[in-house]
């Protein structure tokens, strides 16, 4: 049963992308407006618009934009533009995957290809909506009554069209009152957990616990965890997850407390180009978003921040997508996933 959400972080008006800008949640919230595919791809890179599902609709958006600029300045470079964007982060699949979809119409030469592109962008918007929807009541089906569970990042409505990967099972969950309790890890260090998911959850009126990184192996510990439900950027041929940086952490400490773990992506993020996890480009981000203003100019002290993990197949539960569920997921379930009507 589905819970709608009242947050769109991504709409086309007046020919214009409109994009909630996420960088102030939850204390102000402005809209950043793209004319142009540049600042879409500015947008992606500073994480105006983050979360997978979301950057692949703001880069489908982008490719038309980019296609207008093109068709108005004879000079204007499309192909390094195309490159630019999907280069705005390199971690999440559904930013190549939906270039990619836009490059296929590119390819075909038709009279109306403009409207030919934003149609096909809206779709990809609305098709993301549709899916994270029968997302939720798959994996609401795996969770029984009375069930407590923790969440990483932020993998809902402003990660996505409006619904939510691991938010939307949690919303399908939460309608369906199988729920005890909703946990939220800050996510350091960009606080997507404190300042994203547990604003949007908050919004919709669902009740939220949040903790930090650290207390994870206490609340397994403590408070009986029956699931972690994650999101995901890129899930490779054999299954292995690529998240936010600490969702391997949680993973393995479920597999010591017997929690299980639930991963909910759309077929868009899954690679089967990609063998397994240690291939994927892992983006590493400025060492000012950890060391903040605390060592203006100390040479001595630096940081390394990768923002991605890889969780192995064998510590996932279940996958879960808009085509069905995978169990202890391998290289062969998913193929059997990805062959399937
Ligand atoms: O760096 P971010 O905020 O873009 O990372 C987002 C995540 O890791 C999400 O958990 C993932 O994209 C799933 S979004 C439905």
């Amino acid at each position: 049963m589905s819970y709608p959400s009242s947050i769109s972080p991504i709409r086309w008006e007046n020919n214009r992308l409109i994009l909630l800008d996420q960088r102030y949640l939850p204390l102000k919230h402005d809209d950043y407006v793209c004319a142009t595919l540049e600042q879409a791809a500015q947008g992606i890179a500073d994480l105006v618009v983050r979360g997978a599902p979301a950057i692949g609709i703001t880069a489908a958006y982008a490719v038309y934009l980019g296609y207008q600029q093109h068709k108005q300045n004879v000079n204007y470079d499309f192909t390094a533009a195309l490159e630019g964007l999907i280069n705005a982060r390199p971690t999440a699949v559904n930013l190549a995957w939906a270039v990619e979809q836009q490059k296929a119409l590119l390819n075909t030469d038709q009279a109306d290809l403009s409207q030919q592109l934003l149609d096909n962008a809206k779709r990809i918007h609305q098709q993301d909506l549709d899916d994270n929807i029968k997302m939720g009541d798959f994996g609401a089906n795996l969770i029984d009554s009375g069930s407590r569970v923790v969440t990483h990042c932020n993998a809902g409505a402003l990660a996505t069209a409006g619904y939510g990967t691991a938010l939307g099972v949690i919303r399908s969950a939460w309608s369906e009152e199988k729920l005890d309790q909703i946990f939220a890890s800050e996510t350091r260090p960009w606080l997507q957990g404190l300042r994203l998911t547990a604003w949007e959850l908050a919004e919709d009126k669902i009740p939220v616990t949040v903790i930090v990184e650290g207390a994870v192996s206490s609340l397994f510990n403590r408070k009986k965890i029956d699931w972690v439900i994650v999101g995901s950027d890129r899930i490779c041929a054999n299954g292995d997850v690529i998240n936010k940086v600490g969702t391997c952490n949680q993973a393995i400490m479920a597999r010591h407390y017997g929690v299980k773990v639930m991963v909910a992506a759309p077929t868009s993020t899954i690679d089967m180009n990609t063998q397994s996890g240690d291939l994927v480009d892992i983006e590493n981000r400025s060492d000012s978003e950890i060391l903040a203003q605390n060592y203006p100019d100390n040479e001595l002290v630096s940081a390394w921040n990768p923002v991605f993990d890889v969780t192995p197949a064998a510590l996932v539960s279940a996958i879960v997508t808009e085509k069905g569920v995978v169990l202890q997921p391998d290289k062969d379930k998913m193929l059997a996933l990805m062959s399937s009507k």
